[in-house]
């Protein structure tokens, strides 16, 4: 009996090493410590052993048996435990927590304010346009009625490529880029990036322009003044008064710097106007005829109005920024603001 007690702990403890689940260890003991399991089938043979061994034989049994529930309860609390850190783990995801969702990206104040100046003028039956960033000089500045030598190139800044080959200083040139390929009557405005060598608070060497104009027959300057009116109107979500400056550029005739009454003061004067109670916003005019003539249009019969605004400066007046550089730092606590 001695000799099959020994076994039988040899075997259980081999045994228990093997378990892997829950469902195991309950089979295990059911088979070694249940009240029919090998432990009390070799239990009954005790009142077959001799009187004097006896109480030596139930001594050996009682410490093997412990022996054995001991390791059975280790196992337990082992696989209890691995257990139970799965389940920790599991619960470690807190539903309650809120979501970390990506950074979410948004459109850049200026391509917001130019998409909006596009459809002020896109209700109004204008179509928009793109062209080349590099221009052609002939674009840029001939076709516009600014030959070689012009002094008006002075107001340019321009970066070239090469002697023919430009950045374009304006969006003018898509004037006669259109104008060029398609008849009147013509409603257009063209967005885009222009270039000049030029940078400080007010001035960056890249900024935007929206070039807008109109021919038709019968086009008058009072066209251009009620296109110009409802446009400031909407953008500003205000009825200011506008103030046309006389001006030049070679390709309008007559030509005009077109202000605002100040957005922030009202026109009482401030430090943003200067103290002029007025902030220009735009270039503008009717089309030259020398334009006309140089894409084939007959002056005799058209008349048209163009006009080119900034829109940096739009963005500033209406988000009262007062650095055009803070456009291009892409500092992300700048742009989330708008
Ligand atoms: N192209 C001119 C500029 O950039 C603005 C302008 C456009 C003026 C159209 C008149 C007509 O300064």
């Amino acid at each position: 009996m001695e000799q099959k007690l020994l076994s039988l702990q040899d075997e259980a403890g081999k045994n228990l090493d093997q378990l892997v689940d829950a469902g195991q260890l309950e089979d295990f003991r059911i088979r070694y410590l249940g009240r029919k399991g090998l432990f009390s089938t070799i239990m009954r043979e005790l009142g077959a052993v001799d009187q004097e061994e006896r109480p030596r034989v139930g001594q050996l049994a009682n410490t093997i048996k412990e022996e054995i529930e001991k390791l059975f309860d280790e196992k337990k609390a082992l696989l209890g435990s691995s257990a139970q850190s799965g389940a920790k783990g599991a619960s470690s995801i807190d539903l309650s927590l809120p979501g970390r969702y990506p950074e979410r990206g948004r459109l850049h104040p200026v391509t917001q304010i130019m998409n909006e100046v596009c459809s002020i003028f896109e209700a109004m039956g204008f179509s928009v346009a793109e062209g080349p960033d590099v221009e052609q000089d002939h674009y840029n500045f001939e076709a516009l009625n600014i030959p070689a030598h012009h002094p008006a190139r002075d107001m340019h800044d321009t970066f070239y490529v090469s002697d023919s080959i430009l950045l374009r200083t304006h969006t003018s040139p898509m004037q006669a880029r259109i104008m060029e390929s398609q008849q009147p009557p013509l409603r257009v405005i063209a967005p885009g990036k222009v270039y000049r060598c030029d940078s400080d608070i007010t001035h960056t060497p890249m900024f935007h322009q929206v070039e807008g104009f109109l021919v038709d027959t019968k086009v008058s300057f009072a066209d251009l003044k009620g296109i110009l009116t409802v446009f400031t109107q909407k953008m500003f979500d205000k009825d200011l008064p506008l103030r046309f400056r006389p001006s030049f550029f070679p390709f309008t005739e007559p030509s005009a710097e077109v202000d605002i009454a100040c957005v922030i003061c009202g026109g009482s004067g401030c430090r943003v106007c200067k103290q002029t109670g007025w902030l220009e916003i735009l270039g503008a005019g009717m089309i030259d005829p020398e334009v006309f003539k140089m894409v084939g249009y007959d002056p005799e019969i058209y008349s048209g109005f163009a006009f080119g605004l900034g829109i940096e400066r739009i963005a500033m007046l209406k988000y009262g920024i007062n650095d055009i550089r803070l456009y291009y730092e892409n500092d992300l606590r700048f742009l989330a603001q708008f």
